[in-house]
């Protein structure tokens, strides 16, 4: 993990209560370094149980917008409401602990299996995390562990490959049961049953829960109930993928770009 710079709460900070996973952005302005805005004006709207899908070039802001929403940073101006509460008012530990981050590299700890699955809830019962497991399609393979759950894994789960990694932080995500959940899309060269078995997984976490999908492949997002499409810090489209795609606009370049890189892996042809 990078360091971050320390965020304090404020002396009146309370804790979040229990969210229903309503997330606002009111007129977001956001810069790393002063007078070099990376986030422009960002206001959009996420309902209790909808998906939405984030794209765009790379450097356009995605993986900064969701630092936001987990205050890893303060905003410039503007609001950032969860439920009605400002960010601002609440304490983040409150926050962070409703809020379930699957990001592309694992985040596991040299533990036993149990013990990385119990790391966001740390009273869960067995029973729940091998229910967990079961549902993120991974308890098969960690009963085939040489200890099951029981067995150590090396730092950062070196132990084991990119796909089973992740399947595990999605179990610990079932296990935690957050409202909100947020997924930066591995781009990783895991197989084509484990990509399967990660998006089956992903489906279920998904389901009932507010979710944030930052989208390399966008036919991830094709059943979002709103994509939003960032270019240099702005949200220069928004909607389902089908009015996107009448629009012909930077979302639909995107996704025939993508398309065409398929096609011609399929058929063996190359492109010019
Ligand atoms: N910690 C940081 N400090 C300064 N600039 C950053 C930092 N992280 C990202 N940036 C810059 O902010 C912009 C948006 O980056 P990022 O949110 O990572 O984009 P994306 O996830 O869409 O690829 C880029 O210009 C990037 O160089
Ligand atoms: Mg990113």
């Amino acid at each position: 993990m990078d360091e971050q710079p320390a965020i304090q709460d404020s002396s009146t900070a309370f804790a979040l209560p229990p969210i229903q996973g309503h997330l606002m952005f009111k007129d977001v302005n956001f810069a790393y370094v002063p007078n070099r805005p990376v986030l422009k004006h960002n206001s959009f709207e996420a309902l209790p149980g909808q998906k939405i899908g984030l794209c765009g070039p790379t450097g356009a802001g995605k993986s900064t917008l969701i630092n936001l929403i987990t205050r890893y940073y303060d905003i410039d101006s503007g609001d950032i409401l969860i439920d009605g509460y400002s960010l601002y008012d609440v304490r983040k530990d409150s926050l962070r602990q409703q809020i379930g981050i699957v990001l592309q590299e694992p985040f596991l700890f040299s533990d036993t299996v149990m013990n990385n699955l119990r790391y966001a809830r740390l009273d869960a019962t067995e029973k729940v995390c091998i229910e967990a497991a079961k549902q993120a399609n991974t308890h098969e393979f960690i009963e085939r562990l040489p200890n099951g759950y029981d067995t150590l894994l090396a730092k950062r789960g070196s132990n084991l490959s990119q796909g089973q990694g992740q399947l595990l932080t999605i179990a610990r995500m079932m296990v935690q049961n957050p409202r909100l959940v947020i997924l930066d899309e591995a781009t990783s060269n895991v197989d084509t049953r484990t990509e399967q078995h990660i998006q089956e997984a992903l489906t279920r976490l998904m389901a009932g829960r507010t979710s944030f999908v930052i989208a390399h492949r966008l036919s991830t997002i094709r059943d979002s109930d709103q994509n939003l499409v960032l270019k240099s810090g702005e949200i220069v489209e928004r909607g389902t993928h089908d009015s996107l795609m009448q629009q012909q606009g930077l979302y639909h370049e995107l996704y025939m770009s993508q398309f065409k890189g398929k096609l011609a892996v399929v058929t063996g042809n190359v492109l010019p």
